[in-house]
């Protein structure tokens, strides 16, 4: 999160173009607002979007090809290949952030942007200087409340990113650095990643088992393979799902509106639903609560 931050204090002056994956991740929105930025989005699920359009004299192009907050969606390789040569060409900076490539229900990802720019980068021993800016974190595969997270970039950005850095909080905390060597060392990821996958796999399931149970008539989704998150959109065009935010915690569930994903916060048809915390009998109850809640607000409408 920090990095988003960072990344903003580098690179945005007040009104400058950047372009963001639509929907996009509520807290890189929320780091580059105070900069007014002209956001351009980019909704990678259409086949039609020119990427150098969108990336032409905009500082940076924003990505979470892994299972998106929030939709879960996996980027495809070609559209990754597509993102870095627009970035080479127009010279944008393409940021990844990659907080859930770990959380892989269904098999193998394709390559990070990273790994995709680095073939093109010349085998002479110089560090990295291709145009994606890489954002890994322990976040989503240890503990969120680490704090701990990491940058891969162009030595010239590392070196902006630090003094940045450095302006904002000195150095992260020593104490959870030295825990985040020693989880390393001991080989935690590994040894944790197969029991986290079973149990978020099966959660994921559980949940997608009670939308088709409950939610079918209301509302379309699509299959997240990873991640944390089933993004759902209503079928009735009237459904304003900030209303449905509102009904649903009276009915005491609580999921996210779309119009928080979107720059211009209008998009007011979607859902994200988290099936990460919470067992498959209260994943069923929750979506039998946002049934009702559905109901209760559709009856409004007439
Ligand atoms: C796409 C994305 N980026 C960054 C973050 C923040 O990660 P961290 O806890 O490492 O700050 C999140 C957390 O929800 C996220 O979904």
């Amino acid at each position: 999160m920090q990095a988003l931050d960072l990344i903003g204090k580098v690179l945005l002056n007040e009104g400058d173009t950047m372009a963001g994956q639509f929907p996009t991740y509520l807290g890189a929105l929320d780091s580059w607002r105070p900069r007014r930025p002209h956001f351009r989005n980019m909704n990678l699920q259409t086949n039609d979007l020119d990427f150098v359009a969108a990336m032409t004299d905009a500082k940076f192009a924003y990505t979470v090809p892994n299972f998106s907050n929030p939709t879960g969606r996996l980027v495809p390789e070609q559209t990754r290949r597509e993102l870095v040569a627009a970035a080479r060409q127009t010279g944008a900076w393409l940021v990844e952030d990659d907080p859930y490539g770990g959380l892989s229900y269904d098999g193998p990802i394709p390559p990070s942007a990273l790994e995709i720019s680095a073939e093109d980068e010349p085998d002479d021993g110089r560090p990295y200087g291709g145009p994606v800016i890489y954002l890994g974190t322990l976040s989503k595969m240890v503990a969120p409340g680490l704090r701990v997270g990491w940058v891969i970039a162009a030595p010239e950005m590392i070196a902006a990113l630090t003094t940045a850095k450095q302006g904002s909080d000195l150095c992260t905390s020593g104490l959870t650095q030295r825990m985040t060597c020693k989880i390393f060392e001991a080989g935690l990821i590994e040894s944790m990643n197969p029991v986290m996958l079973r149990l978020y796999g099966g959660r994921r399931d559980a949940l997608l088992a009670a939308m088709d149970r409950h939610l079918a008539d209301f509302f379309d989704w699509q299959f997240p393979e990873g991640g944390m998150f089933v993004w759902a959109s209503a079928k009735d065009e009237r459904l304003n799902t900030d209303a449905l935010f509102k009904v649903g915690l009276e009915e005491l569930v609580c999921v996210t509106p779309s119009s928080v994903f979107d720059s211009q916060e209008e998009f007011r048809r979607g859902i994200r639903l988290n099936f990460t915390i919470n067992d498959a009998d209260r994943l069923e109850e929750a979506v039998i609560r946002l049934a009702r809640a559905t109901r209760r607000l559709l009856a409004t409408l007439g």
